[in-house]
Parts: structure tokens; C-alpha cells; sequence
């Protein structure tokens, strides 16, 4: 049975940068978004170009890269704003202008500051604007779904007739509920006919939870775009998941009769991905890719899934590319078993980076004895989002236990000089962080904490991520080590290191 193809429009680098101590660098971002190529999403919304010079940059280097994907750049309704963005996207095979302008009431009156009448003629001289350099303009009704159903309906008619070649409907403050967000869907389609013509996308944020739900209800009544990031991230309480859209659509065919190009088995990879540049841990409990997602603990449960899988499994783990590895790596495995590995896992990196790996992984493998391939993807994966090091982490020393205040002793490498010091605190952790503090000569805020073990048994490895405010600004850092203070000191310095980037 031929089913509609779904467009996915990825805005991860976009929307869910604007998580706060999300923010990538240049290279992050054109990573990411090489992977989101390789998953095959169809639009790449790459940065808001007129935000800073770095996000044009950032933006302009994805346009370079990317080949296959439609690469969109956001903007207001400002021609400066459009001007930079057109700048940041143009050499794209494929580039898209997409801009947004408020259209309920609260949002015209109250943040615009307009009449619905100005707003709607600002709609249109920018989508007439952007038009002149793109044949490809998504325009945006921010705040849809709480605006006033005959109004949306001339404004969206007014820039379908300048030029808009998608229409995106969002529910920006995830308000609506998936039948009202359908039949929004179903209204718009009868009440301008025009919409037949241009692709009708949806939108949707998850503070009420229903981000996912409010998507496909629009795919089931109509839309053909949907807009989502990795792992559901992003503003407040994030945007409609783009894995779980994905894998709705595929684990239901017969609901929705309807398809995506997402290649998958790249969707784990890709989360993990995500989760660890951008420093946001995935619940156990997310649906796709969480760590629990797979994972059956009651017997019942267990016994069923021996006798047969599909008992309480409606998809397969393989499916999202999460795969069981047996073999593991011991300190004697070598350069080629450890490469080998990593080839398996989809890793191919350059030899200096290899090299800093390997050296991670003799200093892990040391103290662990064996390691799996989670604990390997874990030290890759660290090791690849690295940002240059002001301070490098030699070792440290714990004086610690419930009859003594704990003592920690730090040293640091910063270029050829190593910096020693020690501090008190409440707990290890706490000593050891006023000690990271003391040395690199700055206070951070821990503002979260999240400290975790990448695989079972007592000697897993630790996983630590923080985020800290320094000087204002808020900072994310990751650390592994089979010691899970140290974990939480590398991840504190990492933190403090990408300060220093920013900064220095
Ligand atoms: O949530 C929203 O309305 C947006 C628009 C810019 C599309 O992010
Ligand atoms: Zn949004």
C-alpha cells in the first residue's frame, strides 16, 4: 500500500540550542549535523544567523557540508535579519529561509506591540522579501494555536500569495490538545484552499506533554512537514520528539498510512550523540532511546520475552540501531582490536584523535578489567566532544568518610606548568570542585548534577554530567571514569574549560 511521505524538519540545532548550557560550537554543530544527513531528516533548520556572528558562521559551515538535506536558517520578520540569514544558508545545495512572526493577540499586541493588520502586512512584505533571494520560505504563525482561527486563516492565504512555499502551524507554548491541534489542522486545509498548493507543517512544544501526541494527530489530518528535534529537546519543557514521531508512524501503518526517509537504525547513535555535545542526559525512562526503553525487568515480563520477543516488545532494539556487542576490550587489547571495535560501533576517526582515545582507554581499561562497548562509545565519545583544554586533569587524592571532613588534592596541567592545591568541603564531590575552583582561579554554580553508571556490575563506568554558572553564563561538562569522583572532576573541568574557550 503506497503510504504519504512525512517530511522531518530537524530543528535540534535551532530550537533545542536554545536549551540553556546547550550551546554548541562551530564544530558540534556541523557535526550533529552531518549525522542528522546520515539519519536522513529532510530539513536541517541550522541556527537563528542573525543571533550572533558565530551562529551565522556555524549555519554557514552546515550549508557548505551538507548535500543532501534542505538547510534552513530562522529568522524574525526583519529584513536584517532575513539578509544575514539568506548570507548564512545561500551556498546550501538545497536552502531554505524561514521566517516567523506572531500571530495571536497576545503576541501582535503585547510583544509586537501592532495591530493585527500591521502584523499581517509585516507578514507579507517579508515573506515577499526573503522570496527575492530563496525560491525555498517557510513562514511560521508563532503562537498558532492560541490565535484567532479567521485571522490565521488571511494571514496564512496573504503569504501563500507572495511566495511562502511551506506554512508552519506551530503550537509554540504546547497548549493545544491532539484533537483540537487535528481539527485546527483539518479547518485550516477547508478554510484556505491555497494550503493545497505549499506544504502544511506542524510545530509543536511539549508543556503539557502532548508534543508527540499534537503531531501525529496533525499528520493524521493532513500535515505533511513535522517539526521535532533529537531526544525532544529544546525550549522549556522541549519540542515534540523526533524519534518517537518517527518510530509512531513506522510501528503503526495502518493508523496513519503514512512514511518518513529516516534511515532508522542511525536514530540511538544519533541521540547519543546529541545528548553528549550538548550536554542533556536522556531520562532512562524516553521512550526509543532511553536506557530503559529495551530493558525488561519483571520475570513475567522476562519469561515472556525468552518465549517470545514480540509478548511485550512492539519493536525491535535493532531497529533504532541500539545493538547487543559481546566481545569486550581488555588493557592488553591493542591499537587493531580497539579500532576494529570502534569501526563496529561506527566510529572512523582521524589518528590523532584515535591516538587521545586510546590513550583513554588504556588509563579506563587499567582499572577496569573489561571493557564493553558501551564503556567504549562512552570514552569516544567524550574524547570527540572535547573543547580545547586550558586545564588538563592529571590526577587527584581523596581524604574522605563519615568521621572526617573530607579532603581533596587536585592536579592540573596547565601547558607546561602543573598546579597543585587541595580543599575541604561537605562531601568528596563538594571538596573536590572548591579545589577545581581554587586552581583555575573562578567560582562555578553547580546548577545540576547527574551522575550515572554506563553498564552494570559495581565496577562500571561512571558518567557525570554538570551544569555550571560562571560569570553569569551557564556551562555543560561530561566526565567518565570507572572512579565517580573523578567522573564528577572531569566533568567539572570540563565545564570550566569551556568557559575558558569562550572566553579566553
Ligand atoms: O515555537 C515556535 O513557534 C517556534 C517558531 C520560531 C517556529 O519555534
Ligand atoms: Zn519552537
Amino acid at each position: 500500500m503506497a503510504t504519504r511521505k512525512i517530511m522531518i524538519f530537524d530543528t535540534t540545532l535551532r530550537d533545542g540550542e536554545q536549551v540553556p548550557g546547550a550551546k554548541l560550537n562551530a564544530k558540534q554543530k556541523l557535526e550533529i549535523a552531518l549525522q542528522l544527513e546520515k539519519l536522513g531528516v529532510d530539513v536541517i533548520e541550522a541556527g537563528f544567523p542573525c543571533s550572533s556572528p558565530g551562529d551565522s558562521q556555524a549555519v554557514k559551515n552546515v550549508a557548505k557540508e551538507v548535500k543532501k538535506s534542505i538547510v534552513a536558517g530562522l529568522a524574525r520578520a526583519v529584513r536584517e535579519d532575513i539578509d544575514i540569514c539568506w548570507e548564512s544558508v545561500r551556498e546550501a545545495e538545497s536552502p531554505r529561509i524561514h521566517v516567523f512572526l506572531g500571530s495571536s493577540d497576545i503576541h501582535v499586541q503585547k510583544k509586537l506591540r501592532m495591530d493585527r493588520e500591521k502584523a499581517m502586512n509585516l507578514a507579507v512584505e517579508s515573506v515577499k522579501y526573503a522570496k527575492s533571494y530563496c525560491s525555498d520560505v517557510e513562514y511560521s504563525t508563532e503562537d498558532a494555536s492560541r490565535t484567532d482561527f479567521e485571522y490565521l486563516c488571511r494571514v496564512i492565504e496573504a503569504v501563500i500569495k507572495v511566495g511562502a512555499t511551506t506554512i508552519n502551524v506551530p503550537d509554540t507554548v504546547g497548549y493545544a490538545t491532539p484533537d483540537e491541534f487535528g481539527d485546527l489542522i483539518i479547518r485550516l486545509r477547508e478554510g484556505v484552499p491555497a494550503l493545497d498548493k505549499v506544504t502544511l507543517s506542524v510545530h509543536c512544544h511539549n508543556d503539557l506533554g502532548l508534543a508527540v501526541a499534537n503531531s501525529v494527530a496533525a499528520i493524521r489530518n493532513g500535515a505533511q512537514q513535522v517539526e521535532c528535534t533529537v531526544n525532544g529537546i529544546g525550549e522549556r519543557a522541549g519540542n515534540a520528539s523526533l524519534e518517537e514521531i518517527v518510530m509512531t508512524l513506522r510501528t503503526r501503518p495502518t493508523v496513519f498510512q503514512a512514511h518518513t526517509d529516516i534511515n532508522t537504525k542511525e536514530i540511538y547513535r544519533t541521540s547519543r550523540m546529541v545528548s553528549r555535545l550538548m550536554n542533556i542526559p536522556v531520562q532512562p525512562n524516553k521512550a526509543i532511546v532511553g536506557s530503559n526503553a529495551f530493558a525488561h525487568s519483571s520475570g513475567i515480563h522476562q519469561d515472556g520475552i525468552l518465549k517470545d520477543r514480540r509478548t511485550y516488545e512492539i519493536m525491535k532494539p535493532e531497529d533504532v540501531g541500539i545493538k547487543e556487542h559481546t566481545m569486550v576490550l581488555t588493557a592488553r587489547s591493542g591499537r587493531a582490536a580497539v579500532r576494529h571495535k570502534m569501526k563496529e560501533l561506527g566510529f572512523d576517526l582521524e589518528k590523532e584523535i584515535f591516538e587521545r582515545v586510546f590513550q583513554r582507554f588504556i588509563n579506563v581499561a587499567d582499572r577496569k578489567k573489561e571493557i564493553t562497548a558501551k564503556d567504549l562509545s562512552s570514552i569516544v565519545e567524550v574524547e570527540i566532544s572535547k573543547v580545547p583544554e586550558t586545564y588538563n586533569f592529571l590526577g587527584m587524592q581523596i581524604m574522605s568518610g563519615n568521621q572526617t571532613t573530607p579532603l581533596s588534592s587536585v592536579q592540573l596541567k596547565k601547558g607546561d606548568e602543573i598546579l597543585t592545591d587541595a580543599a575541604i568541603g561537605n562531601g568528596p564531590v563538594d571538596a573536590t570542585y572548591r579545589c577545581i575552583e581554587r586552581l583555575v582561579g573562578h567560582q562555578g554554580k553547580l546548577l545540576d548534577y547527574d551522575l550515572k553508571a554506563i553498564t552494570t556490575g559495581k565496577d562500571a563506568l561512571g558518567e557525570a554530567m554538570v551544569r555550571v554558572e560562571i560569570e553569569g553564563r551557564i556551562y555543560s561538562g561530561l566526565g567518565t571514569s570507572p572512579d565517580v569522583i573523578e567522573a564528577s572532576a572531569r566533568a567539572y573541568l570540563n565545564a570550566f574549560n569551556r568557559y575558558f574557550a569562550n572566553n579566553v
